[in-house]
């Protein structure tokens, strides 16, 4: 039967080969993480905490969809062997330290949702220093955070493997994340839209296709240099293309290695 964590206290009691850090509401996609976990060691955590400090908008917060019963399960399910749900005052018991995201944190997805990745690494910082695990594991979707976070681990030197998952996708090729399920049916037909631009041969077909569907709202398109996540030169070794739109006001992101 997996265990539920909730007070710090408990959970510095045992000892954590692997964290897996979501925001609940679980999928096939956080299930796929705590899987890959398990071949890395045996003791696997994972943490639920819809994290204020990331959410410029307050709306979005409130909207962030929740299913703690139906998480267990699926974390149980996926073989972790723990589920850490903290309250806001554990994780941020007194004034809170922030951790800068740096010039990677103020563009794409940092320019639209400002501050947005000071929070993420503020609360990533926080769970790694209350677990403590041997390795952490991250998805690819949200590529720019696991950049952020990588770059995090190696400016403070955190004694924690950073691993990460590459993105699930359903039948249509959308990719999972928990926002998914304020989407349609209509909606998911509209979305389908991202993974065919991610597919085309060039950047300006894409972009096309993208700005011609209704009921899709483009951010961003941008070829990206994985190395420094600035916008990639011709010459640049690992390129990847990044994407950021709405679909009914949902917000979603997805990205793919550009071959
Ligand atoms: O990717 C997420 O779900 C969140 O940004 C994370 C890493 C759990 C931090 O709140």
């Amino acid at each position: 039967m997996i265990e539920v964590i909730k007070s710090v206290d408990d959970l510095s009691r045992q000892k954590w080969d692997v964290l897996v850090p979501t925001m609940g509401a679980l999928h096939a996609g956080h299930q796929s993480l705590i899987k890959l976990g398990k071949n890395l060691g045996e003791k696997v955590i994972v943490s639920i905490f819809v994290n204020p400090l990331q959410f410029e908008n307050k709306a979005d917060l409130e909207n962030y969809p929740k299913s703690f019963d139906q998480d267990l399960q699926m974390a149980q399910e996926a073989g972790a062997t723990a589920i850490f749900s903290p309250s806001e005052s554990d994780i941020y018991p007194g004034q809170i330290e922030k951790i800068e995201a740096g010039s990677v944190g103020d563009i794409f997805e940092g320019k639209s949702r400002p501050g947005h990745f000071s929070g993420v690494l503020t609360v990533v910082k926080r769970l790694f220093d209350l677990v403590n695990p041997k390795h952490a594991v991250f998805g690819e979707k949200d590529f720019q955070q696991l950049f952020l976070i990588k770059k995090m681990v190696n400016d403070f030197k955190l004694p924690v493997n950073i691993v990460s998952a590459p993105t699930i996708r359903d039948s249509s090729n959308l990719a999972l994340s928990s926002r998914n399920s304020r989407l349609s049916d209509e909606d998911k037909k509209v979305a389908q839209v991202i993974y065919q631009a991610l597919t085309q041969n060039n950047i300006d077909d894409a972009r096309k296709l993208l700005e011609k569907v209704d009921g899709f709202s483009l951010d961003y398109l941008e070829a990206i240099d994985e190395q420094s996540f600035n916008l990639a030169t011709p010459d640049a070794k690992n390129k990847r293309l990044i994407i950021a739109g709405w679909v009914n006001g949902v917000r979603l992101l997805d990205n793919a290695v550009v071959e």
